[in-house]
């Protein structure tokens, strides 16, 4: 029987980040999880604002529940993810931030930075982000508001 807490996940990443984001996808399917991993897969050169648009594009039809993002630093994957309506890309480093992402933010991506940050905690913030759900109540027309920017 399929475990009530495993998802769908796509992942992608650019040069700075495919190996975090390679070290995500083996954690993620050795948890159970299913992968969609698409790419980038090597340290030639890319442009991450490519590799947002095609998880986000996985998100939003629904062919993945979450989305995780890894560039050197994790911020251009999250500007660039942030511009889709309807999408809310959590930029962490730390397990706090990626808990109240999803309790207050019901953030739908994690977007990391490969440069930045170790493996250990990049499998304890997605753990962290997987396990926790939205508090809805008054964070829902919070986040609601968001998408009438
Ligand atoms: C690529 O060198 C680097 O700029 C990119 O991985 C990311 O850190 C951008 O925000």
């Amino acid at each position: 029987m399929m475990n009530a807490n495993t998802f769908t996940i796509a992942f992608g990443a650019d040069h700075g980040g495919f190996k975090l984001k390679d070290a995500l996808v083996a954690w993620a399917s050795a948890h159970g999880h299913t992968v969609l991993d698409l790419g980038t897969n090597n340290a030639e050169s890319v442009d991450y604002p490519d590799y947002a648009r095609l998880v986000c594009a996985k998100v939003l039809s629904g062919d993945a529940t979450y989305g995780v993002l890894v560039c050197g630093t994790g911020l251009g994957m999250s500007y660039a993810a942030n511009r889709h309506t309807g999408i809310r890309c959590a930029m962490v480093s730390e397990t706090t931030s990626a808990r109240l992402a999803r309790q207050h933010n019901n953030a739908n991506m994690l977007s990391l930075g490969g440069r930045m940050i170790g493996e250990e905690m990049g499998f304890d913030i997605l753990a962290t982000f997987l396990a926790t759900p939205f508090e809805g109540g008054r964070h829902e027309r919070r986040v609601a508001k968001i998408e009438t920017l």
